[in-house]
């Protein structure tokens, strides 16, 4: 059984092959990536590396050849271009006779949600449900590493934790977790039409994450609510770009997100439409999934 995994440069794509490279016969792994010289350690190690560019169609029916199982990892470009990038993966992956398709998509999919993130998700997976080649979707929660490294780290930094998502929840997942969980659906059987809700085993606010912090950091955080166009005025004056452009990264070397769709996913945890939580981790790796303050436990070191 090939498995292809598109964007296999980024962590999830690195860390999802390596974890598949101890399951499966090394020639069956298929890393597509648009920076090959990147992936050298997996093609030594003998996997097969090719180029593929969802923006260069004409590059995907060779990257893709002999493909069985796709792991359609969600490019970055929030918005149309985004769309067009999954459009086209989909549609040369289905000319190339692909038998499944497993998705990462987001938690929270619904078609009111306000979410500029989720749009492009629920737009992939109706494309998905209706493209030919079975599909499983992979519905990610927020990484709790993000709250734990970037979040969390800023917010100790000025002592305030600012934010438009007022008391709405999310169970935030450990990346790792997202990573263990695809790689149990690639390496296994019986996932065809299911849909995943990838998340932490509990729902907290960003107050309770903002006094986690906190207590762990040794300093004060005082939680502060703010009106979406409060949050809009701040991003901007920080000289946030309003839409996502690739390759712009923060002081910390984390990449920057556009600031009208970070502020339409907070309306999104304000309005609930994120406020779930499963247990499909545990089903899937067989492990409960790591809480908030284990990702906290075992990043200590950004809180300082
Ligand atoms: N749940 C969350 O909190 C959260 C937060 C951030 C991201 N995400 C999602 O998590 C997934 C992986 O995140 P990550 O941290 O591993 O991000 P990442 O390292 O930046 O990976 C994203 C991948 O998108 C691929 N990509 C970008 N433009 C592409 C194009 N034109 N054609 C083909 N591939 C393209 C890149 O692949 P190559 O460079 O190898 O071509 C890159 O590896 C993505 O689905 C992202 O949407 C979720």
């Amino acid at each position: 059984m090939s498995i292809v995994i598109t964007g296999a440069s980024g962590s999830f794509g690195r860390g999802v092959a390596d974890l598949l490279l101890e399951k499966i016969s090394p020639p069956e792994l298929i890393l597509v990536t648009r920076n090959p010289a990147s992936l050298a350690e997996f093609a030594r190690r003998g996997a097969q590396v090719r180029f593929g560019d969802f923006d260069q169609p004409e590059t995907l029916a060779q990257a893709f050849r002999g493909g069985e199982k796709m792991l359609l990892i969600s490019t970055l470009a929030v918005g149309p271009r985004r769309q067009r990038q999954h459009r086209t993966a989909i549609e040369a992956a289905t000319s190339a006779g692909f038998r499944h398709i497993v998705y990462t998509s987001s938690v929270g999919i619904h078609p009111k949600s306000p979410s500029l993130a989720v749009r492009d998700h629920y737009f992939t997976e109706e494309l998905l449900r209706h493209a030919g080649p079975a599909f499983t979707f992979l519905r990610d929660s927020q990484y709790a590493e993000v709250i734990v490294t970037v979040m969390a780290p800023m917010a100790l930094r000025t002592g305030k934790w600012i934010m438009s998502a007022r008391d709405g929840s999310m169970a935030f997942v450990s990346k790792k977790d997202c990573v263990a969980s695809a790689t149990a659906v690639l390496a296994s059987s019986g996932h065809e039409g299911a849909v995943y809700e990838i998340t932490g085993p509990e729902l907290y606010t960003f107050r309770q994450a903002a006094a986690i912090a906190a207590e762990l950091g040794g300093r004060p955080i005082e939680y502060v609510e703010v009106t979406d166009d409060e949050k809009l005025a701040m991003w901007d004056a920080a000289g946030v770009p309003r839409t996502y452009d690739e390759g712009l990264k923060n002081d910390d070397g984390t990449g920057i997100w556009g600031s009208e769709e970070m502020i339409s996913y907070e309306r999104a945890i304000r309005e609930g439409y994120f406020s779930i939580c499963s247990r499909h981790v545990d089903l899937l790796t067989g492990r409960p999934a790591r809480s908030l303050r284990d990702v906290f436990s075992a990043n200590l070191e950004a809180l300082n």
